[in-house]
């Protein structure tokens, strides 16, 4: 499917968006070894938490789903059934990765799998701390798919992440459920912390760190829970309202969990009109709604390697909000961004290019200088749901009709977005 827009009319009014993808995978993953049943409310209804849903289905998890409730019969923190059908965690890596530490502790051989895309993603990184708590893993090259050979207990571990990564601190984590005596992480940089509020684990800081620690054993508790709108899917609705003229809209109920939201820092830096209140919590997640006026940037938007985890995901919107505006564009240290759902680095400067921004591809970096004007184009998604719905922004911008390829990829994360943005046009 391919999708053309144009300039958009003023975006005015109140939005809701889908429910956190971080925060669907671990409320599904938690609940599914919980004693008890499960309710969670506005969970995302998107092709990557189907595919968890399905991996736990497989595991013997019930999973019933009516109207907004998704309500998840848990099965104990050793309660999976041994599979009879390799595991598809379609294209989302936080599946792989996050459902890994769960089978590590679970004394039977799994095989998780996943589509072209996740086939390429790097799972050395959970492997190996997995491998050191007693599991065996078997992969082709450190890449999908994965066979978990789990056992029960786990020898616990204390381990310091390489590189800052919520997914990977998250497996080893639940992992840490199953392991005899107390795991911890230590990571220097902090990232989401969606997985340690789920399980009531306070952090303590330290001069070389975060230090999160789990208590092997741990019984995990069914909760009610109502999953906050997805920051990482307001971004784009913030950035169109940013770029044309007289929008003024408010994003309701968004997840508004410090770990997640140094990028409206970034924004408003970068000279754009956006004010946050929080009205609620939820699971220990702060939600509230993010008010935005039409403000394109007008000051650089540069984001430095000790910043990047905080705001990987809304690189995309960045650069092209970047773009649109006219403003320089700088960021570094952001290596990772090569391994998520595509080459993000590089298919970004490509996509740059095509509309006439003079993009430099550096290895953990992009660059440009503020465009004075962007050419409309066909870009391709390459599979890339936060690509896709990134470059539909220029578009929206005033650079003319921009037509992305294979569009239908935002269903990943964001169902109906090209429904929104077609109510948008002129
Ligand atoms: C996620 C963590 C991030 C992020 C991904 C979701 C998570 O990945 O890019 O979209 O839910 O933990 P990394 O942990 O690999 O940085």
């Amino acid at each position: 499917m391919e999708i053309t827009l144009g300039p958009a009319k003023p975006i005015v009014g109140t939005f809701d968006v889908p429910g956190d993808k971080s925060i669907s995978h671990r409320a599904l993953l938690l609940a599914s070894v919980a004693d008890g049943i499960s309710s969670l409310r506005n969970l995302l209804h998107a092709e990557d938490p189907a595919s968890t849903i399905h991996c736990l289905r497989a595991l013997g998890v019930e999973i019933t789903q009516e109207r907004a409730v998704t309500q998840v019969q848990g099965r104990g923190l050793i309660g999976f059934r041994r599979p009879t059908v390799h595991l598809n965690a379609g294209n989302s890596g936080t599946t792989m990765r996050l459902l890994s530490g769960l089978l590590a502790g679970h004394s039977f051989e799994s095989t998780i799998t996943g589509d072209d895309s996740l086939k390429k993603r790097p799972m050395k990184r959970v492997i190996d701390p997995l491998t050191l708590m007693g599991a065996r893993i078997q992969s082709a090259g450190d890449k999908p798919p994965l066979t978990v050979i789990g056992t029960n207990p786990l020898t616990p571990i204390t381990y310091t992440l390489p590189f800052p990564s919520a997914q990977v601190k998250s497996a080893v984590l639940l992992a840490g459920l199953y392991a005899d005596g107390e795991t911890t992480v230590i990571e220097t940089v902090a990232t989401r912390d969606h997985t340690e509020r789920m399980l009531n684990i306070s952090p303590q800081m330290r001069n070389d760190g975060r230090m999160v620690t789990v208590i092997g054993g741990t019984r995990v508790l069914a909760r009610d829970m109502y999953i906050p709108g997805d920051i990482s899917s307001a971004i784009f609705l913030i950035c169109a309202a940013a770029l044309v003229p007289d929008s003024d809209i408010t994003i309701r109920n968004v997840g508004l969990n410090p770990t997640r939201t140094a990028v409206l820092d970034v924004l408003r830096g970068a000279g754009l009109d956006i004010q946050v209140e929080i009205t609620s919590m939820s699971s220990g997640e702060e939600i509230g709604n993010i008010h935005v006026r039409f403000s394109p940037a007008h000051k650089p938007i540069a984001v430095n390697a000790a910043q990047i985890p905080w705001m990987i995901d809304e690189i995309p919107a960045l650069a092209v909000l970047a773009a649109s505006s006219g403003v320089d564009f700088m960021i570094a240290g952001a290596g990772e961004l090569r391994v998520k759902e595509s080459d993000r680095i590089r298919l970004l400067v490509k996509n740059l290019r095509a509309m006439g921004v003079s993009a430099n591809e550096e290895p953990e970096g992009i660059s440009f200088e503020g465009p004075k004007t962007i050419t409309a184009c066909r870009v391709k998604s390459g599979g890339d749901h936060r690509v896709a719905m990134a470059f539909a922004l220029a578009g929206l911008g005033g650079a003319g009709r921009m037509t992305i390829e294979d569009a239908h990829v935002s269903d990943i994360s964001f169902p109906g977005f090209w429904d929104i943005l077609r109510s948008f046009q002129q």
